[in-house]
């Protein structure tokens, strides 16, 4: 936290190292000799990655595309197409293959995922990319194939992905990201509070193993806190809902009774992370997850893109219960979740994240900086006057306090200036910025997103909780008819309002 008031016995608040700040402090990196995405060069280097080659394969969604063409050294080319499903369709591209002098070296059918009435065509051919050319100009002209788009005008994943740093595609790939913990939660600072104490380092290493062990989809192990936790987790409870009514922002005060009827949050008692990504599933869509330590920045912002928050599971030191030099559950419980169960919240974090997804490491860090004075640090307006929500401050009694005061500096969040703002580490900031409301700064960030550099704009799939890549008219096209379905909804919906009030 950033002061101990109770311990110190003092009013004035001595600005200390803030737990949300380390998440994206370079101080770490730099210290332990890693760069922003060093861990996942590390990955990479130990081919982790899975091919982005298609294939039908079961799991991999990748090959959901229409037409793509791949080529190696030995003129081995690969092309996946859609066809109507209609008697005799696939006989008259066969034969073209024949008369092309493509020779087919491994050819696989299905029904198209996409659509009912289409069957997707697999195919290895042997043959020049000339030929291959040649080859799909003749289905297109003789063949009612619904959805092939030119060769020329479409990139294999491998070249269109070539030089884009790794992002997770579907939800369970952000086990990869949750595991590259850059710093370890038993690796403490010698000023820790906990440096010399075995028995807590012992126990941060059993919340470790917690975390690393955690994949996507298993429950979250239930914690047995030891008294001594609840007690510390207790103090900062009873000290920070002090300050809530006249400091928090009105949605956090309006989901933190919630949390304590659903999640059990109680002076007495620390919540169970399960029992909150429970709760938030239900409102928001956002899920917790536990994490061993810290993650890059990167890392970090991909949970937010899949509405994954990355969660500690550990208490703080008990003999400084108002100072934390890291993110800790007070943190994590007190400071984030009341704000992610809000929907508007919540899909302003996620188009943060998904802002991130492949986006290079000066845009990355640009979005982390706009995360980290927003929903680390954010103020916002209501009823005429400045509330938080950003976690920093609403887990931080002195920065909380500070932040409202005359004393502080406020400008209105504007991402593209934002960015560039210094994030202080062991005082409190500079200066806060201010939203009107988390629906105008998503449309901020959505107008900064198209400032960040990608051959790709990227589509949530909340069905199957996976990332497209829109790159050309197909994909494009899928999503078009997802949003027509949407607003066919709403268009009965409004005819049936009209018909009711008689207009
Ligand atoms: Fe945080």
């Amino acid at each position: 936290m950033a002061v101990s008031p109770l311990k110190k016995g003092r009013l004035e608040p001595v600005p200390r190292m803030q737990p949300a700040m380390m998440m994206f402090s370079s101080k770490y990196w730099a210290r332990r000799g890693l760069s922003l995405d060093s861990a996942m060069l590390d990955q990479q280097r130990v081919g982790a990655p899975a091919s982005r080659r298609p294939s039908f394969g079961p799991i991999d969604e990748k090959s959901d595309r229409d037409t793509r063409v791949q080529e190696d050294e030995s003129g081995k080319t690969t092309v996946v197409f859609a066809l109507k499903n209609e008697v005799g369709c696939l006989v008259k591209a066969l034969r073209l293959f024949q008369e092309k002098g493509v020779n087919l070296a491994h050819i696989e059918s299905r029904r198209s995922k996409r659509r009912a009435s289409e069957v997707e065509i697999y195919a290895d051919c042997n043959c020049s990319k000339g030929e291959f050319r040649d080859l799909v100009q003749h289905l297109k002209l003789q063949l009612s194939i619904s959805s092939l788009t030119s060769p020329e005008n479409t990139l294999s994943e491998e070249e269109e992905l070539d030089g884009v740093p790794w992002f997770p595609r579907k939800i369970s790939e952000l086990d990869q990201c949750a595991h590259r913990v850059l710093m370890y939660g038993t690796e403490l600072d010698a000023d820790h509070p906990g440096f010399k104490d075995t028995v807590y380092r012992q126990r941060r290493k059993y919340f470790v193993e917690v975390a690393m062990n955690y994949k996507f989809g298993l429950p979250i192990p239930r914690i047995e806190y030891t008294p001594e936790e609840v007690k510390t987790w207790g103090v900062v409870f009873r000290e920070l809902t002090k300050l809530y009514p006249t400091h928090a922002c009105r949605e956090y005060l309006k989901n933190l009774p919630l949390l304590t009827k659903h999640c059990g949050y109680r002076e007495d008692n620390i919540p169970q992370l399960e029992d909150v990504s429970n709760f938030l599933r239900e409102r928001s869509g956002f899920m917790v997850r536990p994490v061993a330590g810290y993650l890059s920045p990167r890392d970090f912002l991909a949970g937010l893109a899949y509405r994954v928050f990355n969660c500690t599971q550990y208490v703080r030191h008990s003999t400084d219960p108002l100072y934390t030099p890291e993110p800790d559950t007070c943190h994590e419980l007190l400071g984030h979740v009341p704000l992610l169960a809000d929907p508007k919240f919540a899909q302003f974090s996620q188009e943060i994240g998904l802002a991130s997804l492949g986006a290079l490491d000066e845009d990355v860090q640009k979005l982390a900086t706009c995360y980290f004075f927003t929903i680390e640090f954010g103020l916002c307006k209501q009823e005429g006057q400045l509330r938080a929500y950003g976690a920093g401050l609403l887990s931080s009694i002195g920065e909380l306090k500070h932040a409202l005061s005359d004393k502080a500096s406020v400008k209105m969040f504007e991402p593209k200036t934002t960015c560039y703002q210094e994030c202080l580490i062991t005082t409190f900031q500079d200066v806060y910025f201010v939203s009107e409301s988390f629906e105008e700064a998503k449309e901020q960030m959505r107008e900064f997103a198209k400032t960040i550099q990608r051959p790709f704009s990227v589509y949530y799939n909340p069905y199957t909780q996976s990332v497209d890549l829109l790159k050309d008219t197909r994909s494009i096209e899928n999503v078009v008819q997802d949003l027509r379905s949407d607003l066919t909804t709403v268009c009965d919906a409004l005819a049936k309002m009209n018909k009711y009030l008689g207009i």
